[in-house]
């Protein structure tokens, strides 16, 4: 006698077996497809498929009709007026022989028409649901215009803020990386790449473009095998199990072969370990610029390189095009390599529906722009802002506040809360901190404003009495600093990544008035600004946080909203601490407080070897400004109760760890509950503590609740000398608490 227990597992077990038998089927018939128009392909029209053409700023000149016609573009890039999309697609599909359309490709990194907080940012509220819902909006917005192609996630993982695309990825965590840069992949792609509204999402800048040398961009990177297989790549094998369609090659060279032409990454990796299904393109011009590696010498030898490789498209330049045929003769690439790319590259056409419609209708989707979506931006942008500092709880703002003055160069800066990387965006769309500020007063408050610095690079002091006025007429000071757009992005790196210009000169006018002061740093990646830390009473960390800054900023000043945000990245107390990361290994000399002598206290007499030994600045220290994790909120929260599922773990099996928090102050509020984890002897020495797990939790004040992960040993695997990814048996210590120095700790071993 079956009983009910067993009848619904048999149910269940009949449910995935039609499943798997529909999913077969469904790629069997989608291989037929791709094979059957494969056939019917000239080379000609191969080659087209594999190459990507820049725009033309809303035009189609006659040469590209002809070329379309032709079946020689396969894919488009940058051009976003919708009728000269359809048109495109209209002569791709209905005038050339076999009909295929075009992937359009678009830069859609942090929202289209509606910005969200540049990924850094997003990266800070530590919420995949809401990164996976802005990009979702973005997906949205980008395909109602015809684009059907997002280069994103970018989830390079950087240690470096001098970088300028570190205000692109999503921190200098794997972990974190890969669950944010998989809910973006969601997102974009929705549940079904043929969904209204779903974007192709492209992983890049595979592999290791995050390790420039001293972050200078397109430099070298150098990564050990193992650090590349645990740190750099982990993020894309996310976004590949998240079922990204499409990677993107790295311009940089790793351990001295370039990235596009890299047969160790694309062939070995990518596609024989990691059975990538989607394709790759390369970056731009990034097929060519082998030659100016000296890799390659010549662009033909340099075509030939990436198709060896495994670099299905080209975009921008034109190797493919010009030499396939050449490099087919001379046997240097093969029929199979060709036959192989642009398979993949139909098969993603095939998945996004195109082929059954190419056109868009926007008049069929939500509006760009509309409320939801700006909802959106301003709950992403509100959840991204992290405080730093709130000395005398002088956040919360009082809400019977008569007065405030609202200074600073990025107070009114409707262009550079934007960001990077916001090639639709437009700053007239946005709602800027004044603004917000002045919509939001009521009859009773007067806001005064100066900008005391026309722009945040101007050492002009010309604005600083009026600013100081301005403060002298108010109660508080909100005072908003930090960097322009155009100081980070691509190839925008900056050796000193101190607060530029006059701003700490303004910040020393300010105090002298004895105002408090509230300081909203926005900025695309960490900056250093201690000498200010002293003068300001709060600091809150915005970012660019795109088009909705102004009324999230005045969500979290005024306490509507609680801070919530956590830094993705270890903020430095000073430049010339990088790399400087929560992750580190611990040396055989790790430094302590005691061991630290500060290069002022040194006596002038002191014997060279009397000061401690360990791994350390003498003006410096080991310490950052801010750890990884960091984030206050207006409320405590207290961890208590750690418990561990058993002290011993069985190779295979899953441990529990809980915790129990408490909001113990006066607000109701938010908490990412942060867990960490060492291996503490290994074949390889590991690092000081790995992020494995976090949650975001609301708790009313006074308020408790258990949070619980629980982790699978091959979660906590690395790769050994031998290059095998193992977990080893052996003791590993445990932390869980508000940030990567949470010091609530346990231990459990894993037992063979
Ligand atoms: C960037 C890519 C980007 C491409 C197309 C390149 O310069 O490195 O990330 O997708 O341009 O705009």
């Amino acid at each position: 006698m079956l009983t009910k227990s067993d009848l619904t597992i048999l149910h269940l077990l009949t449910l995935i077996l039609i499943w798997i038998g529909m999913s077969t089927a469904q790629n069997s018939n989608l291989d037929e497809r791709v094979s059957s128009l494969l056939s019917r392909m000239t080379l000609q029209e191969k080659i087209g498929q594999m190459s990507q053409f820049n725009g033309f700023g809303g035009t189609i000149p006659d040469d590209f009709k002809d070329k379309l016609r032709a079946g020689l573009v396969g894919s488009v890039l940058n051009e976003v007026n919708t009728g000269t999309l359809n048109e495109m697609q209209r002569i791709a599909v209905d005038e050339s022989r076999l009909g295929i359309p075009l992937l359009i490709g678009r830069d859609v990194i942090h929202g289209f028409k509606t910005i969200l907080p540049i990924p850094l940012g997003q990266a800070a509220t530590w919420n995949p649901d809401l990164v996976e819902k802005g990009a979702r909006m973005a997906a949205l917005e980008a395909r109602s215009q015809g684009i059907n192609w997002t280069f994103a996630p970018m989830i390079d993982i950087t240690r470096d803020p001098r970088w300028g695309r570190i205000a692109e990825c999503l921190g200098e965590d794997p972990y974190l990386t890969s669950v944010l840069g998989a809910a973006m992949v969601r997102g974009f792609q929705g549940e079904h790449l043929h969904d209204k509204g779903s974007l192709a999402a492209c992983a890049k800048h595979f592999a290791g473009y995050g390790a420039a040398e001293g972050g200078r961009d397109y430099n070298t990177a150098s990564i050990p095998e193992n650090e590349l297989r645990d740190i750099y790549l982990p993020p894309f094998k996310a976004s590949l199990e998240a079922g990204v369609a499409t990677m993107m090659s790295a311009f940089n060279e790793v351990n001295g072969v370039p990235a596009t032409g890299n047969e160790f990454l694309t062939r070995q990796i990518l596609r024989q370990e990691w059975q990538f299904k989607g394709f790759v393109v390369s970056d731009w011009e990034s097929v060519i610029q082998q030659v100016a590696h000296g890799f390659t010498e010549s662009q033909k030898a340099a075509a030939g390189q990436a198709i060896r490789a495994g670099i299905d498209m080209e975009m921008a330049s034109t190797s493919y095009a010009q030499y396939i045929r050449e490099l087919l003769g001379e046997n240097i690439i093969t029929m199979e390599m060709i036959d192989q790319s642009v398979a993949r590259i139909l098969r993603v056409k095939m998945l996004l529906g195109l082929f059954e419609n190419p056109y868009t209708d926007p008049a069929s989707f939500p509006e760009l722009l509309n409320d939801g979506h700006r909802a959106i931006a301003r709950e992403a942008a509100a959840q991204s802002l992290v405080l730093l500092q709130n000395k005398q709880n002088r956040l919360p703002l009082k809400n019977d506040l008569k007065s405030i003055a609202v200074i600073g160069p990025l107070a009114d800066a409707p262009h550079d809360q934007l960001g990077t990387w916001i090639f639709d965006g437009d700053k007239r769309h946005s709602i800027t901190p004044l603004q917000a500020f002045r919509d939001n007063a009521g009859k009773n408050l007067t806001i005064h404003y100066a900008q005391g610095l026309a722009i945040s690079r101007t050492k002009d002091l010309s604005g600083f009495s009026e600013a100081v006025n301005a403060a002298q007429q108010s109660e508080v000071v909100i005072l908003f600093l930090g960097e322009e757009s155009i100081l980070s992005g691509e190839s925008h790196c900056r050796a000193d990544i101190g607060l530029p210009g006059a701003q700490e000169a303004l910040v020393d006018v300010l105090a002298e008035t004895g105002r408090p002061i509230v300081a909203v740093i926005l900025a695309g990646r960490p900056l250093t600004f201690r000498n200010i830390l002293d003068k300001v009473d709060a600091v809150i960390y915005a970012w660019h946080p795109g088009t909705m800054a102004g009324p999230a900023i005045c969500d979290v000043l005024s306490g509507k909203v609680a801070p919530s945000g956590k830094l993705p990245v270890t903020f430095p107390t000073h430049v010339g601490q990088i790399p400087i990361y929560y992750a580190h290994k611990n040396t055989g000399k790790p430094p302590t407080p005691q061991s630290w002598v500060k290069m002022d206290d040194i006596p002038a007499d002191a014997p060279q070897l009397s000061i401690g030994n360990t791994s350390h600045y003498l003006d410096e220290g080991y310490e950052p400004q801010f750890p990884f994790g960091f984030g206050l909120s207006y409320t405590t929260f207290q961890f208590s109760d750690l418990q561990i599922s058993g002290p011993r773990v069985a190779m295979g099996e899953s441990v529990k760890i809980s915790v129990r928090v408490t909001n113990s102050g006066q607000y109701d509020g938010h908490e990412v509950v942060q867990l960490y984890v060492r291996d503490l002897f290994a074949d390889r020495t590991r690092p000081v503590r790995e992020l494995k797990g976090f949650k975001r939790i609301t708790l009313k004040k006074g308020q408790s609740d258990t949070v619980t992960f629980e982790i699978e040993t091959h979660d906590l695997a690395f790769h050994n000398r031998q290059m095998k990814l193992v977990t080893e048996p052996g003791e590993f210590q445990v932390w869980v608490g508000s940030d990567s120095r949470a010091n609530l700790t346990a231990n459990f071993e894993i037992i063979k």
